[in-house]
């Protein structure tokens, strides 16, 4: 038999559903496990898919010299040495849509649970106390939420925002006055954004320019009563500061999603009680999953039949 097979290896846990065009495929040999434990070839391996646990160092791709693509099931392509994939002809795909909603909900989710102290209120009763006036919030009505990169995410955060009836300013160097009115939105500096958010969330890629964005200085300029929030990539607050920030009040709280370095380490950020954490789930949906896994095998099964990249 002639036909000309391909390899893929799923080197992290992806959805089932999603893989389905995969598996439909005759020609397509699918491998799921970690590329660090697999006992397949890995010089036969024409494709891989990922979330965002595999590190694709140039160490990796020096071990996978038959790779054509790479595709992320998800947006952020930082755990991916792209300029050495580049070098060596692979394709980098992402999932830039299917996660949007589930990280802005779950962002939001985060916000309402920062403002009503809920995990601490949980944790008490599970404790078996019943401690009313330990746990008295804010109301969300009427507070300005400060919105740092006004993406896709960053946009469906102040729809939420809006509905809950509070101002939202952002800083984007990137957004423009005429979407800025079209979504009720105030346009502001990096500086206003922080002096005046009651509460703050971050919604950039990690780049130079975004990491550390939220330093020592940072702190010092924000409200005590302010809370923040990361639900985008570790490190674009920088965490020492955040913990001096919370040691000296120089803020009220945050809630993180992504961490540094991950699985966290850093039990610093576990031991406050006014810092609430998950761990990296805002993207944790059925739907979310199902759309970015459908995405990028379906992206990446096109390239292998010699489509163009569409999201790389
Ligand atoms: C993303 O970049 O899409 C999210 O952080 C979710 C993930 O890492 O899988």
């Amino acid at each position: 038999n002639s036909l000309k097979t391909y390899t893929v290896l799923v080197s992290d846990k992806m959805s089932e559903v999603g893989l389905a065009p995969l598996e439909a495929r005759n020609d397509i040999d699918i491998v799921k496990e970690n590329i660090h434990e697999t006992t397949v070839d890995l010089t036969t391996i024409d494709a891989l898919l990922i979330r965002s646990a595999t590190k694709v160092t140039e160490e990796v791709l020096c071990k996978l010299p038959n790779l054509k693509i790479i595709g992320r099931a998800g947006v952020g392509v930082d755990n991916i040495d792209i300029e050495a994939s580049t070098k060596r002809g692979i394709a980098v795909i992402n999932a830039p849509e299917g996660n949007t909603i589930s990280t802005a909900e779950h962002t939001f989710s985060m916000l309402c649970s920062l403002a009503r102290n809920i995990p601490q209120a949980h944790a008490s009763m599970c404790d078996g106390k019943w401690e009313r006036s330990s746990f008295q919030g804010m109301e969300l009505r009427g507070k300005t939420l400060a919105i740092i990169g006004y993406g896709r995410i960053g946009s469906e955060l102040a729809t939420r925002a809006k509905a809950f009836q509070m101002d939202v300013i952002v800083y984007d160097p990137y957004l423009n006055q005429r979407l800025a009115d079209k979504h009720g939105i105030t346009i502001v500096s990096f500086q206003e954004a922080i002096e005046n958010g009651d509460i703050i969330t971050v919604h950039t890629p990690l780049t130079n320019e975004t990491k550390g964005m939220i330093s020592y200085d940072a702190f010092k300029k924000m409200k005590p009563t302010t809370r923040i929030l990361n639900c985008a990539r570790g490190g674009i607050i920088d965490e020492n500061a955040l913990i001096e920030a919370i040691e000296k009040q120089q803020i009220a709280g945050a809630a993180l999603d992504v961490f540094t370095e991950e699985p966290l380490k850093d039990e610093r950020l576990t031991q406050s009680d006014r810092i609430i954490t998950t761990p990296h789930i805002a993207a944790s949906t059925k739907e979310a999953q199902e759309n970015v896994a459908s995405q990028v095998a379906n992206e990446a099964l096109n390239y292998l039949d010699g489509e163009p990249a569409i999201n790389a």
